[in-house]
């Protein structure tokens, strides 16, 4: 394990993360520039320390030949959107790309976990050019509302501060804190559905007074 070479292992999954966040923050740009809706609020991205790399290797019983493969998400990219309904329709616009491919999806919006944890999940393959030649290497993309995301942030801080021993009282009240913020999301959908509806309502009524 000594011998293991971390920068030289990592050099690839950096050089992904800068790609991709330019990519995917082109996505966001791309709406603006048309004057059009952004599905895309704001995009984030990390390479995974070593630590919490070694971790998860541990945890999950994987020798260090083998975390290529199998983990999954040493290269992870966050997008967040405002509303549920965004969700799946930036998933759509990365299954549609060309310049990688979706090769494992996990839905946590529609089955959320045991925790109150959700958001979309989305594992590329991606092709990373280096001077030995094209090296795919494996990708997290978590789609998720800003409700989303602001749950995850502190429920993970909190994961930290307790070492993944959240006292029961916390891990409840953490719960009610997911449902509360799964109603704002349905809230918040619905206020858009109803703007939605009245600007659609306005511009059929100026159309026909012309
Ligand atoms: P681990 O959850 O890390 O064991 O990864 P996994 O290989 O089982 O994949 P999974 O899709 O379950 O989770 C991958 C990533 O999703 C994690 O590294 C976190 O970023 C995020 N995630 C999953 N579950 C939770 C959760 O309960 N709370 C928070 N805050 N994040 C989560
Ligand atoms: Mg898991």
């Amino acid at each position: 394990m000594d011998k293991w070479d971390w920068e030289l292992f990592l050099t690839p999954y950096k050089q992904a993360v800068d790609e991709l966040k330019v990519k995917l923050k082109g996505m966001r740009e791309q709406f603006n520039i048309n004057s059009s809706y952004s599905p895309i609020e704001f995009v984030t991205g990390r390479v995974k320390p070593t630590p919490s790399i070694l971790e998860k290797a541990r945890r999950k019983k994987v020798p260090i030949e083998r975390i290529e493969g199998e983990i999954q998400d040493i290269a992870g990219l966050r997008m967040m959107c405002q509303f549920v309904g965004d969700i799946k329709r930036v998933r759509d616009l990365l299954a549609q790309r060309n310049d990688f491919k979706i090769v494992e999806e996990r839905d946590y919006v529609t089955e959320q976990k045991e925790s109150g944890y959700r958001s979309y999940h989305v594992v590329i393959s991606y092709p990373v050019q280096t001077v030995n030649g094209e090296k795919r290497i494996l990708a997290e993309i978590q789609i998720r509302t800003l409700a989303m995301n602001f749950w995850a942030t502190i429920e993970h801080s909190l994961n930290y501060k307790y070492k993944g021993q959240i006292p029961d009282e916390i891990k409840e009240r953490l719960y009610r804190a997911a449902e509360a913020a799964f109603r704002l999301d349905e809230e918040m959908s619905q206020i858009r559905g109803e703007i939605e509806e009245a600007q659609q309502l306005f511009l059929h009524k100026t159309d026909r007074s012309k």
